[in-house]
């Protein structure tokens, strides 16, 4: 027995040359998923090739689904996902992996279909293998290879017969290619994409390249498919009939993420005809300003990171999760992905050509552990490993190469610097020079056609887009993107808006990709609803940080989501109340508006009054225009919204909020001491300490200072990382743990004074708190003055109050922003209206429980029969269970309602930032310690 090949640096041996993908052909095809034996060794020797041999008896085998991975198979019997951000789960001796090494070996047998033809050549396609394969077809050794994510075809016809064909492949989950793969994301062996068998007929097609370049200057579309097999193209719709090779110009419609025109086609090669989509357009980077053009349009990403993810399924997706990443991306105004961080399942880069996507095909490259031994013996700067590098760019490059949607090649990603991505580099320009060439690891820029950058700070962007940001003059020549920003863990990302404006402002930034698009947390229902790194007893883990996503693993869009789709809205309507106009302008980079209607509605308290709709000019994409509102009273709001022909919401804006009412009313009642109890209007207060006990009837926990929020992961920010870990500093200071001393209580003539001064254990910092309280006959009022003494070198992660109602307490109506989620840097998406919900819909359910659910701009709420009025508006959040079980729980599934709604009433709160991985919350967001003043009203509800 040899296993060499599996330490061994070199990509493989046996397989056919890399080639175009296409989902279907006339000729004929055979899947070959399904369910199949299975036998999962502990080593790579522990069982020899007998398996393999022709007449060998599976019996006891068990049995996996392919496409599958198997430790996601099995109840627990085949092993189990281990998580690392970028340490390898093996000592670093490339190219040698472990003795241990998880060794699944696969069988299945087939029939050819009657109506496979018997003239012989067929090749076997795996789409994905993860991370080395050795494969048999009825006995004989036809090759092995490595390269996960990407496809391995080998030429089988002359070994088939019609029936009980034996296909054997033995994966082994580590190998050298291992070493190329250490991508932040679980470790997933198994075969996890599709295996099929394609009849070759004579004459069939081989590869072949489609170009299809637009001239905007003309309107004209010039398409040439080079074939390694001469034939014919046909293009009906354009009247195109013509030979390989030959270029034909006609007048077409461009192909843009906006407007995504395929045409339909065929490639005839005699033998086999295979359709085509062809997209016409031209991707440049133009020497005369050094932007990023397509079509001779600037273009500006608004873009999300895909992993690929199903919480059951690990990296094996189906066509339909595939379509509904894609529609939700759609929905929430994402026009570019990256493929972070290797090429997805080929269906997908059809459906992106189909709905509109720009594309970043990412090749399957990472060597980020060397990261520890500062680069030391990295294969991307080792020339062994050369070839193996340049395999991966090949069959990237010719897998992918006719999609339209495909823009930029990408290297890799965190694979340092060195030769091997220069060859890589140099390859692909040779092979594909009508495409640009990403690659974010190398800070000069060697090999890339655009400077990238990941998680830099919106004052560094803002130096970059004025072209302040030094390095070397050839990078300063290029147009500039964030390959990754706005770290999706937990509740936020923070700042999006912020650095919108940016990307908005200077031409040189030509857009981002928000880090990433969904959690991959893996379902498991009883122990931990989603788990992480470390739930599987993993030796070495990333906890939490492969939930950094905009979607829930169960692909619910987060508040992350809903925020990044409004900041990114392709039509921006700023409302001028005072004015009475509205202003639209059309952010699209090649649309215009004509496919929108715009509607406007006058709303006085969150209730529409009256509707009407809004002529907009056909404005052009970057134009903008001035439109009259009809005349209106004052002291209600505009909501203008702009809808596509489904009815769809496009986008929306709303003129300022009117001010509050003031309160004329006076507060008269006096405070009565009746034994242990004080009575004030309608509510009964216990007389020794000053704290309320009911309002109208109402049984209440008595709401008192309330500074402290479960950290999210943005406060408590990356452990790497220099910057102010707030969620540790909070703790620190104890900010957990407050004691409330009571210093006085005082009746007087029309109010209840409780004075106390609110402080951690071992600090001398304070917040001096006086509650006064006041009461007409219905109505009881809270005046909270706040004084920080000490020296308080930290925000405050809230400031309000909590009080505890009832269980029962449920329905919840409020008016002010919703209906989600908001934070001060977290709510472009609030917008201001009455809303409904109950208690638990309120709850947004991080993987990783952490502080969630304020509701932004509040002017009064309705919960448990009180109602609650603010003044000023505040941020609201209602729970089951307290911040402190929030803050104690590790999943979903630790928190467990208990017998109080807690309610937490804010004058302000800490802004959310994406400091988990990335900048924290800007100077505007931050919630400084400095005296503050804020009133609720209760009334019970009649
Ligand atoms: C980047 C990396 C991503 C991911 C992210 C943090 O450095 O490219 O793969 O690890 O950080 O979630």
């Amino acid at each position: 027995m040899s296993f060499a090949y599996v330490d061994d640096v070199l990509p493989g041996h046996g397989s056919l040359p890399p080639r175009a993908w296409y989902a279907a052909s006339s000729a004929g095809s055979l899947s070959l998923n399904g369910q199949w034996r299975f036998r999962l060794a502990p080593a790579v020797d522990t069982y020899d090739e007998s398996f393999a041999a022709e007449g060998y008896e599976a019996d006891g085998w068990s049995e996996v689904t392919v496409p599958g991975h198997w430790v996601l198979q099995g109840d627990g019997a085949f092993g189990s996902p281990a998580y690392t951000n970028h340490l390898y789960p093996f000592p670093v001796d490339p190219p040698h992996v472990p003795t241990e090494n998880p060794t699944g070996d696969h069988l299945r047998t087939f029939d050819l279909p009657d109506e496979w033809p018997a003239d012989g050549a067929a090749t076997l396609r795996f789409d994905g293998v993860e991370s080395c394969a050795r494969v048999w077809l009825n006995g004989t050794d036809i090759g092995e290879f490595k390269g996960s994510r990407l496809p391995h075809e080998f030429a089988v016809g002359h070994l088939l017969r019609p029936a009980g064909n034996v296909l054997a492949v033995r994966v082994h989950q580590w190998s050298s290619g291992s070493y190329l793969e250490d991508q932040d994301q679980w470790w997933l062996p198994g075969i996890f994409r599709d295996v099929t068998l394609l009849h070759r007929p004579a004459d069939c097609a081989l590869d072949f390249f489609v170009h299809a370049a637009y001239d905007h200057t003309t309107g004209t579309g010039t398409l040439r498919v080079d074939s390694d097999v001469d034939g014919r193209i046909a293009v009906p719709e354009l009247g195109v009939d013509a030979a390989t090779g030959d270029a034909v110009t006609v007048p077409v419609e461009p192909w843009t993420a906006e407007t995504p025109r395929l045409y339909a086609g065929t490639l005839d090669t005699g033998g086999e005809r295979v359709p085509l989509r062809i997209g016409f357009r031209t991707v440049v980077l133009d020497p005369a300003d050094g932007l990023i053009k397509v079509n001779g349009t600037p273009v500006l990403f608004k873009g999300v990171n895909r992993h690929e993810w199903h919480p059951e399924h690990g990296r094996a997706l189906d066509l339909e999760t595939m379509r509904r990443d894609v529609e939700l991306m759609k929905e929430h105004h994402i026009n570019a992905v990256r493929t972070s961080h290797y090429p997805p399942h080929p269906a997908f880069l059809d459906l992106c050509d189909e709905y509109g996507l720009w594309v970043i095909d990412e090749c399957d490259l990472e060597t980020h552990g060397f990261i520890e031994q500062g680069w030391r013996d990295n294969p991307a700067d080792d020339d062994r490993w050369t070839p193996a590098l340049l395999d991966r760019a090949a069959r990237m490059v010719e897998r992918d190469k006719n999609h339209p949607s495909v823009v930029l090649w990408s290297l890799g990603n965190e694979a340092g610097t060195g030769r091997g991505l220069t060859a890589m580099a140099e390859w692909i320009r040779g092979r594909d020079p009508e495409r640009l060439i990403h690659y974010e690891g190398d800070l000069n820029c060697r090999d890339t056609d655009v400077y990238s950058r990941m998680y830099a700070d919106h004052a560094e962007v803002e130096r970059v887009g004025r072209g302040l940001d030094g390095g070397p003059a050839s990078r300063r020549a290029l147009p500039f993107i964030l390959c990754e920003y706005a770290h999706a863990m937990g509740n936020g990302p923070g700042g999006l808006a912020d650095y919108q404006r940016l990307f908005e402002t200077y031409d040189r930034l030509q857009g981002a990709f928000v880090w990433e698009w969904i959690d991959h947390g893996v379902k498991d229902e009883g122990r931990y609803g989603y788990a992480y790194g470390g739930d599987f007893g993993e030796e070495l883990h990333d906890g939490n940080f492969v939930c950094d996503g905009l979607l829930f693993p169960d692909r619910t869009p987060s508040p992350g989501l809903v925020e990044f789709g409004k900041v990114i809205e392709p039509v921006r309507i700023t409302v001028d109340a005072a004015a009475g106009t509205v202003r639209v302008t059309n952010r699209y980079d090649f649309r215009d508006l004509s496919h929108l209607s715009f509607t406007w509605s006058y709303e006085v308290e969150g209730e529409a009054v009256e509707a009407g709709t809004l002529s907009v000019p056909r404005l052009g994409p970057g134009e903008a225009a001035e439109v009259k509102l009809p005349p209106s009273p004052d002291g209600g709001q505009w909501t203008v919204r702009a809808r596509d022909a489904d009815g769809q919401e496009v986008a929306w804006g709303q003129s300022a909020a009117p001010s509050l009412p003031v309160q004329p009313e006076r507060f008269e009642e006096r405070p009565v001491r009746a034994g242990r109890l004080v009575t004030l209007g309608p509510a009964a207060f216990d007389a020794r300490t000053g704290a309320l006990r009911t309002v109208g009837g109402v049984e209440v926990v008595a709401p008192r200072l309330d500074v402290w929020r479960a950290p999210t992961d943005n406060d408590e920010g990356g452990s790497w990382q220099g910057r102010e870990r707030l969620g540790l500093q909070w703790r620190e200071f104890g900010l957990h743990r407050m004691q409330h001393r009571l210093d006085g209580v005082e009746l007087g003539d029309d109010a209840l004074t409780v004075r106390t001064r609110v402080a951690p254990a071992g600090r001398d910092i304070g917040l001096r708190t006086v509650y006064r309280w006041t009461a007409d006959a219905e109505r009881l009022r809270l005046t909270v003055s706040v004084a920080p003494e000490g020296d308080w070198r930290i925000p405050l992660p809230r400031l309000g109050v909590r009080l505890g109602l009832p269980g029962g307490a449920d329905a919840v109506r409020w008016f002010g922003g919703g209906p989600g989620e908001a934070y001060p840097d977290t709510r472009s998406a609030a917008r201001l209206g009455v809303w409904r919900s109950d208690v638990d819909a309120l709850q947004t359910p991080y993987v990783r429980p952490q502080e969630n659910g304020a509701r932004a701009d509040v002017r009064w709420a309705e919960l448990g029969g009180l109602r609650i009025d603010g003044d000023p508006e505040f941020w609201f959040t209602a729970r089951r269970w307290t911040t402190e079980h929030l803050d104690a729980a590790a999943h979903r599934t630790d928190l467990v309602p208990g017998d109080t709604v807690w309610v937490n009433l804010d004058h302000a709160q800490q802004g959310i930032g994406s400091q988990s991985c990335g900048p924290g919350v800007l100077p505007q967001y931050r919630l400084t310690p400095s005296p503050a003043q804020f009133a609720f009203t209760f009334r019970v509800l009649a």
